[in-house]
């Protein structure tokens, strides 16, 4: 009889809290911020710095603004972005920040004027490197910036494509215009770039040449590489005179020397390196650096190059969330093969 009176007055004073907390604005069942909003897990910096800034904490959870999408993030590619943002800034100045571009998810919510996507949708998608990033347990974005996930991949896989095979996508194809047929040489073929810009060049009908060190020889000719050259062991331009574009993933003198391995009318193009606008008139050649920028459209097409079988990332490395500084540390490798991925989700 005591211990029934005892439950019944603890039900009571529950129902007085929960009705105290929602008379207060705060949502219950959901962890909140002091200011009332629904909070997430995340991996923030407070301050630029090595791996130690990155922080696994508590964090404001975003809401979907006009034409964007709430993701539920199941994975979180890396990209060396991540890292150079975390030491630097880069394109996101303000603090605390969420680091980390590419997102394998599903849509929990859409904002006023988002019609693409419906809450359940499996999306993946680069997400906008001027704000918060997908080192977290929810990302907002632009719905035009979202495709629906390649049904041939799980998440971790998903999460590794987009910010990688976008920049390979724009590069080779929407700046250099390889074209079927056509010869492209791929420096840093065996890197999370690379090896995605190797299988969509083949899937375009290419000649692929790409340059690794000779542990990653093997792989590359099974990504489908139809040469292969040692950068520690010889000079590319002594071995390759006539490609028609030259994707540089690596810069400095390689990107220097790429100008006499492309013929003329040819087209060198770098993702991390200046061009010399003066050795390119000389040989002939068009030269540009780009910047890679989300694009939902080109992740479907991309999407559906996966399925058929034509492409597929390669993820020797994945961490959970809280250990994303392993991550960075991997990264900053410069050696990686392939992609690294963060688990948000256990599935
Ligand atoms: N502009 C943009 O929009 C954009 C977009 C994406 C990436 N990026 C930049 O592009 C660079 C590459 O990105 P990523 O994601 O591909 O990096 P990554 O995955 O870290 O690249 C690692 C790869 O680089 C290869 N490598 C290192 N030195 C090389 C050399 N001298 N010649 C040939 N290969 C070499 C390594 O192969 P070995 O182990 O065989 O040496 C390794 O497989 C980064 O600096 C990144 O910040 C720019």
């Amino acid at each position: 009889m005591v211990s029934i009176a005892r439950s019944a007055a603890a039900l009571v004073f529950g129902a007085l809290v929960v009705a105290a907390m929602a008379a207060a604005g705060m949502q219950t069942g959901t962890p909140t911020t002091t200011e009332g909003r629904q909070t997430m897990k995340a991996v923030r910096i407070h301050q630029f710095g090595g791996p130690e800034v990155l922080t696994y904490e508590d964090a404001p959870r975003p809401e979907p603004g006009e034409g964007e999408v709430l993701i539920r993030v199941h994975a979180a590619g890396v990209n060396p972005v991540d890292w150079k943002t975390r030491q630097h800034g880069f394109r996101r100045k303000e603090l605390p920040a969420i680091l980390g571009w590419d997102a394998s998810g599903v849509i929990e919510a859409v904002g006023p004027g988002a019609s693409k996507f419906k809450p359940g949708d499996e999306v993946y998608a680069m997400t906008d490197l001027a704000r918060d990033g997908t080192y977290a347990e929810f990302v907002v974005t632009r719905e035009d910036a979202v495709a629906l996930k390649p049904r041939t991949l799980d998440h971790v896989q998903a999460a590794a494509v987009p910010l990688a095979a976008l920049t390979a996508w724009q590069a080779m194809f929407d700046t250099a215009g390889l074209k079927e047929g056509q010869t492209v040489l791929i420096h840093g073929a065996a890197g999370g770039v690379g090896h995605l810009a190797v299988q969509l060049a083949k899937a375009r009908g290419a000649r692929v040449i790409g340059t690794a060190s000779a542990g990653n020889h093997e792989f590359l000719k099974r990504l489908g590489c139809d040469e292969v050259i040692d950068y520690r062991t010889t000079r590319f331009e002594d071995a390759v005179k006539d490609a028609d574009v030259v994707l540089d993933t690596v810069g400095g003198e390689t990107l220097e020397r790429s100008y006499d391995a492309v013929k003329p009318g040819g087209f060198v193009v770098s993702i991390i390196g200046q061009p010399s606008e003066e050795k390119a008139r000389e040989r002939g050649v068009g030269t540009a650096r780009i910047l890679v920028r989300p694009n939902g459209e080109q992740l479907a097409e991309i999407g559906a190059l996966i399925d058929a079988g034509k492409v597929k990332p390669e993820v020797p490395h994945v961490f959970p969330l809280a250990e994303a500084a392993k991550a960075h540390e991997q990264s900053q490798s410069g050696h990686t093969r392939g992609k690294i991925v963060l688990k948000v989700v256990e599935e």
